[in-house]
């Protein structure tokens, strides 16, 4: 459904006849349909049945108080704009319904331009909302690689070279930190490249057993060893016209290494317990998130395979360092689970998405998408919030709770985020420079504006 060819709807509830019909009247002529309701119970009935964008919500009536009712639609519908009324202003009850998520408090009697002025507001605000988000899909459709997505400078140079490489490579290697997407690269990789046969063989080198490892890889013949019952063909063979992925290269034992390199060099296998030799033709690409020039220079990975395999070397940057990716995988994942659990989730709230955005990723692409999986079943409403999120996540930073003595100045707060996000750094202020979205000289200059003042106020 097109959200801009359904009406608006406004539902206010309100113990007071009078009060509604002026809001009714007020309202009318913007275009919304007006629901109203006189009592608490039924209000928050036809908010669950009708899901209105825009709730006026009296602050005093009968059983229920208002805040309590606030509180439940927020929880239902962290999306729903609630504006609070209330013919008792304090400046407590106010601060306590914006932490509770209203998105504002007006006092009575109702100042008519004002609330026509307010709500005219929240609707231009949906309305620009609508259009990022199908900005935004369009984005997503325009942001993919071969089921690969990104819009990162670093990723746009690893699909440029996926898309160089795939039509002549015959070995690869993928690098990246967990998580990262090396093996969705290593399929697009095979998917792109002149196979003439659509194999894809994966092999999990640190799940092999040592003394089967020649066998598993190559095969063997009948009577090989106790148990080779029969010939059997290796992963070598199994992939031959096709691709052989070679997951966690780094573990592979010395002895194990060069028998590879061998095969690599030949494009031969021999089956253990044969003396025959059968000719392979097939892709190799490996796969790490060791670092294998380390292990080379250690003396733990062969040098002659490392240079064999990395002729082509593919490296995925992790997560952090590709933020600007972060809402449209949010996006490309919420979709994919919201069809997969059949689930109408919209997106992430506000609040949720500035908390994923300080969170540091150290699973990176499959972390996230772990995250949003789980929020997509967990999530009550059309909106993904804070407390679907993983306990770590929300733990994070907690947001300070506006008492009184909250209420200090942007400056301060500014002070205050720096702080954190150093600490949450171990002091690295290059990352925090990049966190905070500043050029490393502006940290540097903020930093010694903060430690002057510091002095000033020691002094
Ligand atoms: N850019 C991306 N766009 C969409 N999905 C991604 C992207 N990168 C990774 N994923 C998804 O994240 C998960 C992890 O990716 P993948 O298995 O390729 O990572 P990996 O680097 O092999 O991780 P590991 O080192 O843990 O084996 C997969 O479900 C994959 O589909
Ligand atoms: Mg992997």
């Amino acid at each position: 459904m097109n959200m801009s060819d359904a009406p608006q709807q406004l539902l206010a509830i309100d113990d007071d006849p009078q009060t509604l019909m002026l809001i009714s009247a007020a309202l009318e002529q913007d275009g919304l349909e007006i629901l109203t309701d006189g009592d608490v119970e039924a209000g928050y009935v036809t908010f669950l049945r009708v899901r209105p964008r825009i709730v006026l919500l009296d602050l005093a009536m009968g059983s229920m108080r208002g805040m309590e009712l606030l509180e439940r639609m927020i929880h239902a519908d962290p999306g729903a704009n609630v504006i609070l009324t209330s013919a008792h202003y304090s400046a407590e009850s106010a601060v306590e319904a914006i932490q509770k998520g209203a998105c504002d408090y007006l006092t009575k009697p109702l100042d008519i331009k004002r609330l026509r002025d307010r709500v005219a507001g929240l609707i231009a605000e949906a309305e620009t909302r609508r259009k990022t988000l199908s900005l935004d899909q369009e984005l997503l459709e325009a942001c993919q690689f071969e089921g690969i997505v990104s819009r990162s400078p670093l990723m746009l140079e690893v699909f440029a070279k996926i898309r160089r490489v795939a039509p002549h490579f015959k070995t690869a290697l993928v690098t990246g930190a967990t998580g990262t997407g090396k093996e969705l690269v290593a399929r697009a990789l095979h998917r792109l490249s002149p196979a003439t046969k659509d194999r894809f063989v994966a092999c999990n080198c640190s799940a092999l057993v040592e003394s089967l490892v020649e066998s598993e890889l190559f095969g063997y013949v009948k009577g090989a060893f106790t148990g080779a019952n029969q010939d059997r063909p290796g992963l070598f063979e199994s992939a031959d016209g096709g691709t052989l992925f070679l997951d966690e290269i780094g573990d592979l034992s010395p002895g194990t290494q060069a028998k590879l390199l061998r095969v690599l060099q030949d494009h031969q296998v021999r089956r253990v317990g044969s003396t025959v030799r059968r000719p392979v033709d097939l892709r190799v690409i490996a796969a790490t998130n060791r670092d294998l020039r380390t292990m080379v220079r250690e003396g733990t990975f062969r040098e002659d395979l490392y240079y064999r395999l990395a002729m082509v070397e593919i490296a995925l940057p992790r997560l952090e360092d590709r933020r600007e990716d972060l809402p449209l995988l949010q996006r490309y994942f919420v979709e994919r689970f919201a069809a997969e659990y059949k689930r109408q989730i919209a997106g992430l709230t506000r609040r949720a998405q500035s908390r994923m955005a300080t969170y540091a990723w150290p699973g990176n692409i499959r972390e996230l998408e772990n995250v949003i999986g789980n929020a997509c079943m967990m999530a009550d409403g059309r909106f993904i919030d804070i407390n679907d999120l993983p306990e770590r996540l929300r733990e994070l930073q907690k947001d300070y709770p506006l008492t009184d003595e909250a209420l200090f100045s942007l400056q301060e707060a500014q002070r205050r985020h720096i702080v954190r996000v150093l600490e949450r750094v171990g002091g690295n202020k290059l990352r925090a420079a990049r966190i905070l979205g500043v050029g490393r000289n502006t940290i540097y200059k903020l930093l010694s504006r903060m430690k002057l003042e510091e002095q000033n106020i020691s002094a």
